[in-house]
Parts: C-alpha cells; structure tokens; sequence
C-alpha cells in the first residue's frame, strides 16, 4: 500500500525556485569513459539514480576502482581496455537501457565471455540494434532472441566498419562509437540525428572524432586506439526530469518556476521547441557552455492559451523521453493535435505511446491511437473529478510522474501505483513535488 501515491487535489499556484538533479545520459557516459580514461577522474552533481549505481556496480565487477561520496565520484581508469575481471561474470544494467547498450561497445575486447543480464522491463527491449554493428567489428554474441541475457565474447582486433544507424537511437550510435574507441583505424557511422552527448565527450576529450552535420543525418568520423586523459565534469541538471516540472507550471494557474542549471543541449530540447509551437513561452537566463554543453536556467509560467500543433516528426528523437508529458499538454490545447513517426516510443521502458493513450483515455481526452502516432482533441476547460488508478506492470519511471503530472494539473482522486519506479531516474521526485505543494 506504501508504494502507492495518493493525489486528492489540484496543486495550488506557486512561485518558486527548484534545482533538479544531474543529467542521466551525461552521468552514465560520464562513468563509462572515465572508466576507460589514463588516470583518476572526477564528476560533481552525478545523478545519484538506480541507472547510474548500476552503472558504478557494473564498472567496479570489472575491476574499476570507484570512490562515491556525498559530493563527487572518483573513478580511477585503467586506459582503453584497462578491464580486469573473473572468468564467467554477469553484469546486471538493471532498468538501464543506456547502460545494457552503451557498455557493449566498451566490451569489444572482453577477453572471456561476459554475460549482461537486465530487469523484466530491460528483457523485454531490442537489443538486435546494438549486436547488429558491433558483429561487424567481429564481437561474438550468444543471445535466444533479439533481447537479454546475452553473452559477449570480445575480439583481440575488432575491425573498424561504416554503419548506418537509422532509427535515430543515440544508444545505438553511442555502443557503436565506444566500439570504435578501442579499434584501429577509421570506423564511419551515418546516424539519424538524435542526442549527441557522446560526440561532445569525444571532442573535448580530444578522442579523433569528426563529424558533419547534414540536414537529416550526421557523419560520425572516429579513428580509434588513442587513450585519452581523466575527465574533470560537473554535470548540469537534467532537462528529461526537468520537463515534468516544467509542465506542471504551465497546466497549472497562477504560477511561476525556475529551474536552474538545466542542460540545453539542442539535441535534447524538443520539448522546448514543440511547447514553443504551442504557444507556451519559455525563457532561459544565464545561459553557458560547459565543455560542448549548453546549459542555461529555465523560466516557465502557467499557460493559459495552448495551441494544438501537428508536431514535426524531425523533433521526435529530441523530445522522445518527455512525450507522454507533451501529450498532457496537447490534451488541454485549443484543437486536434497531431503527433506522428512515433514507434519507437514502443520500445521504452514500458510501451509508451500505448500508455499515453490509456493516461488520455482515463482523463476523458478522446485520441486515435496508431502502432506509430496518436491524434489528440484538447479540451482548454479539462478538469477531472473522476477516481483514477494507474499501474503500469513494467514500472516505468516516466508513466508514474507523468500520472502524477496529469493528478496534479487536472484533478480527480488517484492512486498511482509503484512509486518507486522514481528511483531509476529521479529518487527526489516526490520531495520536489511536495516543495511544491507546500
Ligand atoms: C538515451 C537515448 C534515448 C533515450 C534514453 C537515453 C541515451 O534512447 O530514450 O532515455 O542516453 O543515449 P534511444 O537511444 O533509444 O533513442
């Protein structure tokens, strides 16, 4: 009964400053290359989530020396291929798709099998995406499916390859770039735009890379084999975790917030870009970069008049982990939206885009829902007085807060269960709300 999160009414009008913790993809990317980095290594503001300690444990059973404390994390790299682990060792990536992907590629090398292992929910996602390219640099894999357990059998002299990635998965593209870390020679990979963290951790790093932007894909150039040095980093705030947030104040009345330190990686701010199409305002101060990074305070108030908008899918992968919240925002707008090119919001944590339509469903919002798009009709004058229970069988983190978003701005009585699915991405969730509420 513990774990079930109760909201009995609307949150009042606020005025208020929060701050939001560390980016996830930067922390996690952050820890793997520290890991391969030529010394010792340290990050402040590290998400302190279920991914990432997955992360640090995975890290350390392959003999990788960490230190956490209250205020950083040390990592203390052995070099490319510095790993040093048992014969038959199961590396568990927990909920984290980012993880189970990304240390793949760094696993190229591994000189016995090396088993990767995830929960019910990362058991069920694609991983055919990853074991397709890294095969061609002649990494072995056992796997039943297309899906985890798998078993990886490194090579001594993996073979640098020219891929190309189309769905826009920065996972995808990133496995494969830290594949070509730890290979000879120059490995080309043609990638559907999507987040580039990993290409900004390279050039700043100094690691080969060059890459040219195109108008609908990017080139990746990588010459691999060149050790690189420790990496200094404070990660700003998260803008995935910042959005729910964000969209409270603006379904909300009255209110004013602002986040400060938030990432703004253009490749990350779709949400940004799609609530501008919307007719929401939104307005940074402070803006800086941080080692290829933008980062900026945002400042968001309640929105009265929302546009509905016919999203252009060329946002997709930019926003594609704030959907469900969009689709909250598309539900109180003034008209049909229309949200397309969308499938892979399926292969999340949970299947997604389904469950957009099930929080819409149960708030009354009438929408047609495809294998890969949704249509929406807002009402402007939504309020729910309805009871609503919301238990999504995989936990995803982001169906929990977005119900609670929904709870929150829309009323009704709801009980959302598995309030620990919070944990995965964003353990203060809850007290920020309450910051709120209070
Ligand atoms: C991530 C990439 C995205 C995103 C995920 C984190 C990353 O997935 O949904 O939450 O850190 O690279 P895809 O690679 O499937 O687009």
């Amino acid at each position: 009964m513990n774990k079930i999160f109760t909201i009995n009414r609307q949150i009042k009008p606020f005025n208020k400053k929060i701050t939001i913790e560390g980016d996830k993809s930067i922390s996690i990317r952050w820890a793997l290359l520290a890991s391969q980095a030529n010394g010792k290594s340290i990050a402040y503001n590290l998400l302190r989530s279920e991914d990432v300690m997955s992360t640090i444990k995975c890290l350390r059973k392959l003999g990788i020396k960490i230190k956490l404390t209250k205020s950083h994390c040390v990592i203390h790299g052995n070099g490319l291929n510095g790993y040093n682990y048992k014969k038959k060792l199961t590396l568990d990536a927990g909920n984290s798709g980012t993880l189970g992907r990304l240390i793949l590629g760094l696993l190229t090398h591994s000189r016995s099998k090396i088993k990767i292992i995830g929960d019910n929910s990362l058991s069920k996602r694609d991983f055919k995406r990853v074991t397709e390219p890294l095969k061609k640099f002649g990494v072995n894999f056992t796997m039943k499916s297309n899906t985890l357990p798998i078993t990886i059998e490194g090579t001594k002299n993996p073979k640098p390859i020219k891929y190309f990635e189309k769905r826009g998965s920065a996972q995808c593209k990133s496995a494969i770039m830290f594949a070509a870390l730890n290979t000879k020679g120059k490995t080309v990979i043609k990638a559907k735009k999507s987040r580039d963290h990993t290409e900004l951790f390279f050039k700043f790093l100094k690691i080969p890379i060059k890459v040219t932007k195109k108008i609908n894909y990017d080139l990746i150039e990588i010459n691999g084999k060149k050790n690189f040095k420790p990496i200094n980093y404070r990660i700003p705030s998260d803008i995935s975790s910042s959005s729910f947030f964000i969209i409270i104040t603006i379904l909300s009345n009255n209110s004013k917030l602002t986040i400060k330190n938030v990432n703004i990686n253009p490749s990350r701010t779709g949400i940004l870009k799609i609530l501008r199409l919307m007719n929401v305002k939104i307005t940074f101060k402070n803006f800086k970069t941080y080692k290829g990074e933008k980062v900026a305070d945002i400042i968001i108030k309640s929105q009265s008049k929302i546009n509905a908008i016919n999203c252009p899918p060329n946002l997709n992968s930019a926003a594609i982990d704030e959907f469900l919240l969009i689709f909250l925002v598309a539900a109180k707008a003034n008209g049909v939206s229309y949200f397309k090119n969308l499938s892979e919001l399926n292969e999340k944590e949970s299947p997604r885009l389904k469950w957009g339509a099930k929080i819409l469903n149960e708030i009354g919002i009438k929408n047609i829902v495809t294998k890969d798009s949704i249509k929406i009709y807002g009402n402007p004058n939504l309020k729910v007085t309805k009871k609503i229970i919301i238990k999504n069988f995989l936990k995803d983190h982001r169906v929990f807060m977005a119900s609670v978003v929904a709870g929150l701005c829309f009323g009704g009585k709801w009980k959302i269960a598995d309030k620990d699915a919070i944990n995965t991405s964003f353990p203060t969730f809850l007290n920020k709300v309450k910051y709120l509420s209070s």
